[in-house]
């Protein structure tokens, strides 16, 4: 259907499952982020790559994003280089002719207080000051969807995905999320005989995970769809407690010790699970990998490729802060 996808981002975690999903429906494609030379930061160059590789189809997995506590240390930066890298490739994508343009959107965009998380719902009210930032960068993406449909009839699809799991995710303790942190620390303390594991919160809350391959199985299938420029969350439709999640991957892992709560941090909003009525009526699409498989391959990757990913033996010896991206800012 399409001569060439670009996937923008395509060596990062989403972006990695992307191009393999493309490449096993044999769906012509190419990878393009900062290690191929190119900065979405500047327009004209982002210009310049969609153009050199004639593609009429493009799916932005490109970010700059962590885990919450990165977001908080990088939050002016969060802000910037999302909006920008957003504005600046839906905006090549135009110039270069794209016919579909995919923008993969994030559940913390929706308004604090939403526990069932509806799309008709998604503008009803503020966001947490936690992901003020990076949220509202994903409202902008959508409102340049719509107004790019307005006055250039440019068509995009807006994917509102949940917490992501996988290989290929951020391990680290500088932006790693709260289900690769938790693998990370259960494996330290397997391998360490560490008598406890510390979990954030009293275990309450509830969230939802999505395999990070039926995530980019979903990408492709709605980018070829092209289902409109409406919102679409994309989600199993049910979640699970920290508990009972901490439970499951220290099983997994084997680990023999005991975990702790630490009821001193935040437990955030007690539960957010996406309501997935619109993802099967237009997408005609479910997420396909239980639950127990997916935390199983995803252990087993991490324990593949720790010391290459984490560059490093111990995550003590990984804890490095991130460099700034913008400059005058050390
Ligand atoms: N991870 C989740 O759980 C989750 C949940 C919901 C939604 N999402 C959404 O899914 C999308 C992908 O997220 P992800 O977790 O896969 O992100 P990621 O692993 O951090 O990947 C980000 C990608 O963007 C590229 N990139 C960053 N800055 C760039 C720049 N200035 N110029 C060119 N390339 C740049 C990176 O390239 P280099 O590696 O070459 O720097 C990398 O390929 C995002 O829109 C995110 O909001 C993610």
């Amino acid at each position: 259907m399409f001569s060439r996808v670009v996937v923008a981002g395509g060596s990062g975690f989403l972006g990695t499952s992307v191009t393999k999903e493309l490449a096993k429906r044999g769906i012509p494609y190419v990878s393009v982020s900062r290690r191929d030379g190119v900065d979405f930061m500047n327009l004209e160059d982002t210009t310049e790559i969609l153009r050199e590789h004639e593609c009429d189809a493009l799916i932005n997995c490109a970010a700059f994003i962590g885990g919450l506590e990165f977001v908080r240390q990088h939050v002016a930066e969060v802000l910037f280089a999302n909006s920008i890298m957003s504005l600046n490739l839906m905006e090549a994508a135009r110039r270069v002719g794209v016919k579909a343009f995919m923008n993969t959107l994030a559940n913390c965009s929706y308004p604090a207080r939403a526990r069932e998380l509806k799309e008709d719902e998604w503008w009803d009210g503020p966001l947490h000051e936690s992901v003020l930032a990076y949220g509202s960068t994903k409202k902008t993406r959508w409102v340049q969807s719509w107004a790019y449909h307005q006055q250039f009839g440019f068509n995009t699809i807006n994917l509102l995905l949940p917490n992501m799991y996988g290989p290929h995710d951020y391990f680290d303790v500088v932006r790693s999320h709260a289900l690769g942190a938790l693998i990370r620390k259960f494996v330290e303390a397997h391998e360490h005989d560490e008598p406890t594991v510390e979990v954030w919160g009293d275990g309450s809350p509830i969230r939802e995970w999505l395999y990070v391959e039926d995530a980019a199985e979903v990408c492709v299938h709605a980018l070829e769809l092209s289902p409109g420029i409406e919102p679409i969350n994309i989600g199993i439709g049910r979640g699970i407690s920290i508990r009972d999640l901490a439970e499951l991957v220290q099983r997994i892992v084997g680990y023999q010790g005991s975990i702790v709560y630490d009821q001193s941090k935040p437990n955030g909003a007690p539960s957010k699970i996406m309501n997935v009525e619109r993802m099967r009526e237009r997408l005609g699409w479910s997420p396909r990998t239980d639950f127990k498989d997916g935390i199983r391959a995803t252990v087993e990757w991490y324990r593949q490729h720790r010391t290459k990913i984490l560059g490093a033996e111990t995550v003590e010896e990984n804890s490095q802060p991130y460099p700034s991206i913008l400059s005058g800012h050390e």
